[in-house]
C-alpha cells in the first residue's frame, strides 16, 4: 500500500523533521508545504506586492512556479534554488499573512493535491489532514511546549548563522501561532481523527519511532 500521510502542527514542533524521516524510511516522497508558502512570500517580497491589492496578488501568482529539487528536496522558485533564502527572517516574519490570503491558498492547495494524490507521500503543514487530504490514510498532529519549540528554532537559526534573540524567536512563534490558527481560511486545527504526538520529552529516535508505530498499526489493520 502507498499511503498518504498528513502531518500537521504549529511552527517549530518538529513536523518537517518527522515527515522527512518517515518518508525516508518508507521510501515515500516528502513535501514541506510550508516551503511552498515561503516561496510565494519570497516572490511577493522581491516584487513588493501589496497584500491588500487582490489584483497585484493574482498577477504575481500568474505564471509562478514553485517546486522541489528531486533528491535534495530544496525549494525551487521559478527554477531557482531558494532553500536558504526562504528560511531567512525576512520571509519567516512575513509568511503567515501571505498564507492567510485565500487566493494564495486556492493557488497552492491543488498543486499539493496533485503531488500527493497517487499516495506514497508524507506531507507536512497546517491544513493537510483537514483541507488538503481530509481522507489521508494517517493523520499525525505534532505538538511540543513553547519552551522546547523556542530552543529548537534558536538552535536551528544559530546553525544557519542567522543572528537573533530568544525573545525575538518566541515572539515570532507566538505571533505565527495566532495568525495560523485564527485566520478565516483553513485555520490550523487538529483533525478529529488525528493521532497527537507531543515530542517535548522525546528524543529524536523516540519521536520518529512514535510516528512509524502509527504506520505499523495501519499496516496491521
Ligand atoms: O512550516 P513553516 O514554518 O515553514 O510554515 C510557514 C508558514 O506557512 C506558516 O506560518 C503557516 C503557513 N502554512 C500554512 O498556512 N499551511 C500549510 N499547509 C503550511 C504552512
Amino acid at each position: 500500500m502507498s499511503y498518504i500521510i498528513a502531518i500537521d502542527g504549529y511552527s517549530a514542533c518538529g513536523k518537517s523533521t518527522l515527515a522527512r524521516a518517515m518518508a525516508r524510511q518508507l521510501g515515500y516522497r516528502f513535501i514541506d508545504t510550508g516551503a511552498m508558502y515561503r516561496m510565494v512570500t519570497l516572490h511577493f517580497l522581491r516584487n513588493a506586492i501589496d497584500l491588500e491589492d487582490a489584483g497585484a496578488v493574482a498577477g504575481a501568482l500568474e505564471g509562478l512556479k514553485v517546486d522541489f529539487v528531486p533528491g535534495s528536496n530544496h525549494a525551487l522558485l521559478n527554477g531557482e534554488d531558494v532553500e536558504a533564502e526562504i528560511r531567512q527572517p525576512a520571509v519567516t516574519n512575513y509568511v503567515s499573512p501571505v498564507a492567510a490570503i485565500s487566493a494564495v491558498r486556492r493557488w497552492v492547495v491543488p498543486q499539493q493535491r496533485e503531488m500527493g494524490d497517487a499516495g506514497g507521500i508524507v506531507m507536512d503543514g497546517r491544513d493537510i489532514g483537514t483541507v488538503v487530504f481530509p481522507d489521508a490514510d494517517l493523520k499525525l498532529f505534532v505538538t511540543a511546549s513553547m519552551d522546547v519549540r523556542t530552543d529548537r528554532r534558536l538552535a536551528e537559526m544559530a546553525a544557519k548563522g542567522i543572528a537573533t534573540t530568544r525573545a525575538a524567536v518566541a515572539a515570532n512563534l507566538a505571533e505565527r501561532d495566532h495568525i495560523d490558527s485564527s485566520r478565516a481560511d483553513s485555520p490550523l486545527r487538529q483533525a478529529a481523527d488525528a493521532v497527537v504526538i507531543d515530542n517535548s520529552k522525546l528524543t529524536l529516535p523516540e519521536f520518529i519511532a512514535a510516528g512509524m508505530a502509527e504506520v505499523d498499526k495501519l499496516r496491521a489493520a
